[in-house]
């Protein structure tokens, strides 16, 4: 009987050993191939300029050295793809900033949330200077991150702020913290940006952090679709996660997390637990 129940035991510690063994070699493997299709997608991105620059500059060459030999309509052909080696352009320079998102070495700093978004919205406030802006920034907001990518999180999210709330006669733009109880490793903490712009249909929420995936057309606002995409990886190279709520035409609220990871597996679960509970939408992945 004890001999059966030890022999079980060495069995099951077997399988434990293998199945551990797999998923660790499934991991390197899973690594490697997301490493090898960044380096791909940078190198691609990168060699796209050159013929994309030659398409612009011979096309302004026409409109402006020819200008005499073509008329209004063939004029109007020539700055059509101008605007169009544009866009692309900047899909490709905002594909460089996700890849180098993830590709580039953090050095890890006590960083002042509160100041680095106040910086960050008095260039907003400069680009639009007509526009009125009331902004709730809460003070003494510090984040052990990365200085650089947690400065390109915060444009990001505030610039989506100010971009969705230039239908409204005064911006409110809030970055907050709100507590969430954490077991016995004290309370987590999940930061926003707040605003009370054109929302979104919640239906929709997770499709927002896919590359080039928007629910506003470009005509309604300008943009690429690549700006949330950046911020979750991002986040999610902090040990954070981060999730959107929204109604349309009532503003959007999005939230993360830093450094969840490095402080315990039962920090998760709270994380988890507070979602649940205010029935948000859940953007990450472990
Ligand atoms: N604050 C917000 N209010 C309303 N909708 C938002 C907000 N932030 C993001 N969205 C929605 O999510 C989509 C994706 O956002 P994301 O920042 O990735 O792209 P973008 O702002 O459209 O373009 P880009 O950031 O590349 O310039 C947006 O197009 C919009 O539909
Ligand atoms: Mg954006």
């Amino acid at each position: 009987m004890e001999q059966a129940r030890r022999q079980a035991e060495e069995e099951l510690r077997k399988h434990r050993e293998h199945l551990k063994e797999l998923v660790e070699e499934r991991t390197r493997e899973l690594k490697a191939a997301n490493k090898e299709l960044d380096a791909f997608a940078y190198s691609v991105s990168h060699d796209l300029r050159a013929p994309l620059r030659g398409i612009d500059g011979f096309s302004m060459a026409l409109l402006e050295d020819y200008q005499d030999q073509l008329d209004e309509e063939g004029k109007g052909y020539l700055r059509r793809v101008r605007a169009a080696a544009q866009r692309m352009g900047q899909l490709i320079d905002d594909l460089l900033a996700l890849s180098r998102a993830i590709r580039t070495d953090m050095l890890l700093e006590d960083i002042d949330l509160g100041k680095t978004a106040q910086t960050i919205l008095d260039e907003l406030r400069e680009q639009a200077p007509e526009r009125a802006l009331e902004a709730k920034v809460a003070p003494d907001l510090f984040v052990r991150a990365d200085r650089r990518l947690l400065r390109t999180v915060l444009e990001n999210l505030l610039g989506n702020a100010w971009k969705f709330t230039a239908c409204r006669d005064t911006a409110v733009i809030e970055l907050g913290v709100l507590d969430v109880e954490h077991g016995e490793q004290g309370p987590l903490r999940a930061y926003y940006v707040r605003d009370n712009g054109a929302g979104f249909d919640m239906t929709y929420a997770d499709k927002l952090f896919t590359p080039f995936q928007r629910l506003h057309t470009t005509e309604e606002f300008p943009g690429t679709g690549i700006g949330l995409a950046t911020v979750q990886r991002i986040i999610h190279r902090l040990g954070g996660r981060v999730w959107a709520e929204g109604k349309v035409d009532a503003g959007a609220t999005v939230y993360f997390t830093v450094g969840e990871k490095a402080r315990g597996s039962d920090s998760r679960e709270a994380a988890r637990s507070v979602l649940s509970r205010t029935q948000r939408k859940d953007n990450a992945h472990a």
